[in-house]
């Protein structure tokens, strides 16, 4: 635990101090056109290739058939996946998944990162805007304004909203277990996680903490997706999910609980907002009850990570937010009448960064 605001190390994205060598040059060039190799694998994985090929090798024809593409469309794009390592084929011109497309890529398999890769997409589309949007200052994730915010327009499509829940579950791995080993949980019963999204940090909490009760409080159409997967793992007995608003105080609800988790919450919303969630993450709380709060932080200068930098385009071109320095997260905790602020960096977790703070006695 690191009780100080520490700088974070500066990332080196692998440019060497000679300005005009060719090894800078050919990492520029390779930057500046991995947009093809994003798309490929993207454009497959929405495409369902890889899951057209789990029952045995088939012809390009085939699977155009399958997946009703243009055949020759596809046949460039299967030479493309080829080449990287994603298909095989063989001598009759069958293709066939590889390895890692069979674990990876494919939607039944236990490691499937799809729904990730899903997100990424849509991701994709939205950084294809990020001209326009550094030009104007403005958002465009919506085609008609006006908007309320990302969330009521990702709620209008349920399916969409289902595939960002799988990708936030699959970016929040290991947080919750990382909090079980950071936090004393032995005074800590009842936990309320706000915005709780997929559930990941609360079903690992729950999981590693068995003592532990604690209430999920996210949108209607969230609560759907968190509902199924209580009852998929069979974890009623520690878990609840209840639908509300984050915006709103929900101390009349809700059973005070020892401590509030806010994960990948405050960066996604303005600074009223954010103080609007806090001061009611304050009234949930019993006094002295913990703050758990898990982010992507910036460090202290804003001039070496690229985890937050890239977060913090990706607030400007769907959100009202923004990333955090630690001192900038510890002001706001502190306006919010938290005390004991605490860090503990992703260098020591090895997931998102924990800030840990306490509602005064
Ligand atoms: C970035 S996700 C974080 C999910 C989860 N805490 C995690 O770290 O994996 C933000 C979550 O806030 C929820 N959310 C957005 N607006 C909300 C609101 N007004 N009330 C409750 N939840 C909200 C979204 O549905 C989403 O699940």
């Amino acid at each position: 635990m690191t009780d100080e605001i520490q700088p974070i190390a500066s990332q080196n994205f692998g440019f060497n101090s000679i300005g005009n060598s060719v090894a800078n040059a050919d990492k520029l060039e390779s930057i500046g056109s991995s947009y093809a190799l994003s798309s490929i694998l993207l454009s497959a994985v929405e495409l369902n290739v890889f899951d057209c090929l789990v029952d045995g090798a088939k012809t390009c024809d085939r699977i155009a058939a399958e997946i009703q593409v243009a055949p020759d469309a596809l046949k460039r794009l299967t030479i493309a996946l080829t080449a990287m390592g994603l298909l095989q084929c063989d001598s009759e011109g069958k293709y066939q998944n590889t390895s890692v497309a069979t674990t990876f890529l494919t939607e039944k398999s236990p490691q499937s990162m799809t729904s990730s890769l899903l997100f990424h997409k849509r991701c994709y589309d939205l950084f294809g805007n990020l001209t326009a949007v550094i030009k104007s200052g403005k958002q465009q994730f919506a085609k008609s304004a006006p908007v309320d915010n990302y969330y009521s327009e990702l709620a209008k499509q349920p399916e969409e909203y289902f595939i960002f829940l799988e990708a936030m579950n699959r970016s929040s791995v290991g947080i919750g277990t990382a909090l079980a080993t950071s936090v004393d949980f032995s005074k800590i019963d009842r936990v309320i996680d706000l915005g709780a999204g997929g559930g990941q940090i609360s079903i690992e909490l729950a999981q590693a903490v068995p003592h532990l009760t604690l209430t999920m409080v996210d949108l209607p159409i969230a609560c759907d997706f968190l509902q199924r997967r209580i009852d998929d793992l069979s974890l009623e007995h520690q878990l609840e999910c209840i639908q509300g608003s984050i915006l709103n105080d929900l101390s009349q609800q809700l059973e005070l609980a020892d401590a509030v988790i806010l994960s990948g919450i405050l960066a996604d919303w303005g600074a009223t907002e954010g103080v609007q969630i806090l001061h009611h993450a304050r009234n949930l709380l019993k006094p002295g009850g913990l703050l758990l709060v898990s982010e992507t932080l910036f460090d202290e200068t804003k001039t070496g990570l690229m985890q937050p930098a890239i977060l913090s385009l990706c607030m400007l071109l769907a959100m009202q937010g923004d990333n955090f320095t630690p001192s900038e997260i510890a002001s706001i905790l502190d306006r919010s009448g938290f005390v004991d602020v605490r860090f503990c960096f992703k260098q020591e977790t090895g997931v998102r960064d924990l800030i840990i703070a306490q509602k005064p006695l």
